[in-house]
C-alpha cells in the first residue's frame, strides 16, 4: 500500500530529471537536498523478487535510498508506526533518519538501489534484532 498523505518518518529527496530522445539524465544536488555529508555510497543489484534486505536499524547513520533502475519497496518502522513507499527509477529518493528499522522488498527484475550514507561502514552501529530495536527505541523515548 502506498502512503497517500505526507510522510512522517521518511523524507522525500528531490531528483531532477532531464529526459531527451536519447536518454534520461538524473541529478541530485547533495548540499541542497541532503542534510549530511555523504561518506559512503553503495548499491544493491541483482535482487531476487522476494529478497528481503535491510532488516536492521542504525543508531547514528542517516541514509538516502533511491532507484537508479527498476523499483522496490521501502518499509520503515520508528518504534511506533510504519511507513511504506515504492521507490522507483526517475522518482524521488527517500531519507531514512537514524533510529529507524528498515526493510527493502518487492524488487522488480532490473532494480538497482543506490544508497548514500552519512558515515563509513561501522558494524557496531547496527541493531539487527527487532525486539532489541523496540527496547532501545522505547527506552530512549521515555
Ligand atoms: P547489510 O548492511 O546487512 O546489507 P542489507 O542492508 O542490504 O541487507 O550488509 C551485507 C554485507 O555487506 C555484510 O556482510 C556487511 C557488508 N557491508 C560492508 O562491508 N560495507 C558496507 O558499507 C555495507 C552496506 C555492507
Amino acid at each position: 500500500m502506498e502512503m497517500m498523505g505526507g510522510l512522517k518518518i521518511l523524507r522525500e529527496v528531490e531528483i531532477q530529471t532531464f529526459p531527451d530522445e536519447s536518454a534520461t539524465l538524473s541529478v541530485l544536488e547533495l548540499p541542497q537536498t541532503i542534510p549530511f555529508s555523504v561518506q559512503r555510497v553503495y548499491y544493491i543489484s541483482g535482487a531476487n523478487k522476494n529478497a528481503v534486505r535491510g532488516k536492521h536499524a542504525h543508531k547514528d547513520l542517516s541514509q538516502v535510498f533511491l532507484a537508479t533502475s527498476g523499483s522496490f519497496s521501502l518499509c520503515v518502522h520508528d518504534g511506533a508506526s510504519i511507513e511504506r513507499v515504492r521507490v522507483v527509477n526517475h522518482g524521488k529518493g527517500y531519507l531514512v533518519p537514524p533510529g529507524v528499522w528498515r526493510i527493502l522488498e518487492d524488487w522488480s527484475e532490473d532494480a538497482v538501489c543506490l544508497v548514500l550514507a552519512s558515515h563509513t561502514y561501522d558494524e557496531s552501529d547496527y541493531i539487527n534484532d527487532f525486539n532489541e530495536f523496540l527496547v532501545w527505541k522505547n527506552g530512549k523515548e521515555k
